[in-house]
């Protein structure tokens, strides 16, 4: 195991890097981020991937699904996400309606996050069905990673975010799909919502590496949202979301904090305050007494 010790320097992930973890049996770790903040510290903290997920239509954009975001909201936050990372591999996801409608369109769109924000890869949702179009992707150069299993995009026709692969049909068609997606070429393959079961039958079978959401333990790696594990989702948890931090309570505390603050004269103290040079203030101190000695 080559485990990069936290805190030591890192090399540049790329899709060769994944691959190589998923052969050495080194868990990938990937997070998502929307901004050059959460970026920054993602990216430092070590993890081997992160990805802009459209998740951020909800996180960031307070839509009520994924289905609202378009493309040039997308942009916009890879490009700053960009300025943040410096060593993960940088994914992009493909918002709805970028990539259903036709080939060239979707090629086009996945070559708009790669020019303009700098994405290394672009993840789609979908299985073998998706297969000919990830082919030509691929073909433009744009690496690509595959989404199957509860796929949010597709909400409506699942009549919501249900488990998926949980009947014997279920669990061929998610093989069928898997394995028609590594053959396409993707560099990494996310399950989300699905058997851990199923989710271990696939990571065995397939060459590409599992990135796991909801999809147990046995995957290649293991992909959470960053405000979920962060408490900054004004929501009950998914079953699989673990929370590792509290930062809607670390932010409340500062915003009442500083209120509290400002209502009773203690912010800005005295040293927070800028002061004028000494000549200046003796000169202005002069003037003032001038006028008061004039009754004005
Ligand atoms: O949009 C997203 O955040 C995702 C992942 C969590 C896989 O697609």
């Amino acid at each position: 195991m080559s485990l990069t010790p936290i805190g030591e320097p890192r090399h540049k992930v790329t899709t060769a890097t994944l691959r190589d973890q998923k052969l050495h049996h080194e868990p990938i770790t990937c997070l998502t981020a929307y901004d050059y903040a959460s970026a920054r510290l993602v990216d430092e903290a070590g993890i081997d991937m992160v990805l802009v997920g459209d998740s951020l239509a909800q996180t960031m954009l307070g839509y009520e699904n994924t289905l609202s975001v378009t493309m040039d909201e997308m942009l916009h936050h890879v490009k700053a996400v960009r300025r943040g990372v410096k060593n993960a591999l940088l994914g992009a996801d493909m918002p709805y309606g970028s990539y259903q409608l036709d080939s060239k369109t979707a090629v086009s769109n996945a070559a708009r996050f790669v020019k303009e924000g700098g994405a290394e890869v672009v993840k789609i949702e979908g299985g073998e069905k998706r297969a000919d179009l990830i082919r030509q992707i691929i073909d433009a150069e744009i690496p690509v990673a595959g989404h199957i299993g509860l796929t949010p995009q597709s909400v409506n026709v699942m009549g919501g975010y249900k488990v998926q692969g949980k009947s014997l049909s279920g669990i061929e068609q998610l093989m069928r799909d898997a394995v028609a997606l590594d053959r396409a070429g993707v560099a990494c393959l996310y399950l989300e919502g699905i058997p851990r079961e199923v989710a271990a039958m696939i990571t065995g079978e397939i060459s590409a590496p599992t990135i796991g959401i909801g999809a147990g333990p046995e995957c290649d790696g293991q992909v959470l949202v960053f405000h979920d594990i962060l408490n900054l989702t004004f929501g009950p948890p998914a079953k699989f979301v673990r929370r590792y931090g509290d930062a809607a309570a670390l932010i409340t505390n500062a915003v009442q904090a500083f209120r509290a603050d400002v209502r009773s004269h203690q912010y800005p103290a005295d040293e927070e305050s800028y002061h004028l040079p000494k000549e200046t203030k003796t000169g202005l101190d002069t003037v003032l007494a001038r006028k008061r000695a004039m009754g004005r």
